[in-house]
């Protein structure tokens, strides 16, 4: 089974620190680099409790779920559109009795959804109003570097940034959250992550359900530990091979129940955990469809099962509730976990219908070559791409905007096993061309900007750049992210 595997993870660790013992002892081992491994290796003992949390079912009452605001421009003039994002801390009352301290884009926790249309021009003035720097990122949006919000683009506390792009791509689930150097994990898990759709005039998505918050609702879904006093317990629970938590957050409510008006549903998904894999499921074990991946709509529907989501991966599914016994419900599961309760109303309007066809994307060509590779290894403190720790100071590739290159991603085991990644590209959406050696499965035929990545898994990817700049490549599992699992490429205007 392909999921996250436990022992697979505790075999690795005690083999790694028992490797770098023997390193240190045989006096190979650099004195910094053995601080750091044991840094690590207290980490990964620390994460070889926490890796096993497991979600908790909730019991009781279900609660609404929680719908982010659409946020509304200060200013619209033409194509022109103003923003204003504010970054703060706040407290948010998860259930009853002790609120929590958290952090929130223009609210007290997550953020207001963002919805763009191809062609804007959208200006965006991101205030920092924590004791703390961050940078905003906007992932999967095709922008210059300067406006993407890598961990270059600091934002100090109390102050402000102006950032400004065209929108240049279709229709898509994007999202944006936090990137500052080594912080990005506590500050998403805090609560910092908010939803951007883009919007297009494609007539071929025309009848998909549309209406915000009815039909057509963003699931932000996100796990996390709670102390007794109610607050995030980010250190203790610390897992360098990214946060694990035992409470499953729907666009912050525990325990979700959203009521179904419509015949057809449209869900907006995005894993916006710090590392948790979910294999998404219906409790009636009836198939949905899958519309689009990360940067949009699939060229057809392609009807699942079961739908796994790595960190920071979306997907949009269609669920056909014609026919269903009114008074009903049905529930999105992920393993033996209710996601959210889909309540169904007496009458269920109609709504849209769903297109054979719903995008003409070219068949992605593999030229064959390979322009670059990439190994990911490691595991908690360790993990490197193509060997090297992140370092904002150095450039690892340079490449050229309107060029073909394909990128050969590779997932390298240790000798226990070794484990799932999810490695993400800023910047530019691109196709995913095999997945060792074989064509991918059809749900993954669309734009991607985040792939996972199995133990010993070779993904080929058809990666072309429209925007010059630096542009992060890394494990989407966020504390891998942190630890430096993370590269840059310079992409030159040609
Ligand atoms: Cu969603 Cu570099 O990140
Ligand atoms: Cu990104
Ligand atoms: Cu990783």
């Amino acid at each position: 089974m392909k999921t996250f595997n436990i022992k697979r993870i505790l075999l690795g660790s005690l083999s790694l620190a028992i490797a770098v013992g023997l390193l240190v002892m045989s006096g190979i081992m650099p004195i910094p680099v053995f601080a750091q491994g044991m840094m690590g290796m207290r980490g990964m003992m620390g994460g070889m409790h926490g890796s096993d949390i497991q979600l908790v079912q909730q019991e009781g009452e279900y609660k609404a779920l929680s719908i982010p605001p659409i946020l509304e421009p200060d200013t619209a003039d033409g194509n022109a559109r103003h923003y204003t994002l504010t970054t703060q801390q706040g407290q948010t009352q998860f259930r009853q009795g002790t609120a929590t301290q958290t952090l929130g884009y223009n609210g007290s926790f997550l953020g207001p959804t963002i919805v763009l249309k191809k062609g804007e021009d959208i200006q965006v003035r991101l205030q920092n109003r924590m004791q703390e720097e961050t940078t905003v990122h906007w992932h999967g949006l095709i922008v210059p570097s300067e406006a993407d919000g890598g961990p270059h683009q600091v934002i100090k506390p109390g102050a402000d940034r102006e950032v400004s792009f065209t929108v240049k791509q279709e229709a898509a689930t994007l999202w944006y959250h936090p990137h500052p150097m080594g912080r990005t994990g506590i500050q998403v898990y805090e609560g910092l992550a908010g939803l951007l759709l883009v919007e297009d005039d494609s007539e071929l998505g025309r009848d998909l359900p549309a209406q915000y918050g009815v039909d057509d609702v963003p699931l932000v879904v996100q796990d996390r530990s709670f102390t007794a006093g109610m607050q995030f317990d980010y250190y203790g629970t610390y897992n360098p091979d990214g946060m694990l938590g035992d409470t499953l957050l729907v666009n912050g409510t525990i325990h979700a129940a959203f009521d179904v008006t419509t015949q057809l549903l449209r869900l907006r998904l995005l894993n916006g955990s710090n590392a948790r894999v979910y294999d998404f499921r219906l409790s009636d074990g009836s198939p949905f469809l899958q519309i689009a991946s990360d940067g949009g709509l699939l060229n057809e529907p392609v009807a699942l099962q079961s739908l796994r989501l790595t960190p920071g991966e979306r997907a949009e599914i269609l669920l056909s509730f014609k026919g269903m016994q009114p008074g009903g419900h049905l529930d999105l599961m992920s393993g033996d976990t209710n996601v959210l309760r889909l309540n169904v109303a007496g009458e269920l309007a109609q709504n849209g219908s769903i297109p054979a066809t719903l995008n003409n994307l070219a068949a992605a060509i593999d030229s064959g070559g390979v322009d670059r590779r990439f190994v990911l290894s490691g595991m908690g403190m360790m993990v490197s791409i193509n060997g090297d720790i992140y370092d904002m100071n150095r450039i690892d590739e340079y490449g050229f905007t309107q060029t073909d290159e394909v990128w050969e991603v590779y997932n390298r085991p240790d000798m226990m096993g070794g484990m799932v990644h999810s490695f993400h590209l800023h910047g530019t959406q691109f196709r995913v061309l095999t997945r060792d050696g074989a064509a991918p499965p059809l749900n993954e035929r669309g734009w991607k900007d985040t792939v996972a990545m199995d133990a010993g898994e070779r993904v080929r990817l058809l990666v072309r750049f429209s925007e010059p700049g630096l542009f992060m490549y890394h494990c989407h599992i966020l504390e891998h992210e942190d630890n430096g699992m993370m590269g840059q490429i310079e992409v030159k205007a040609k």
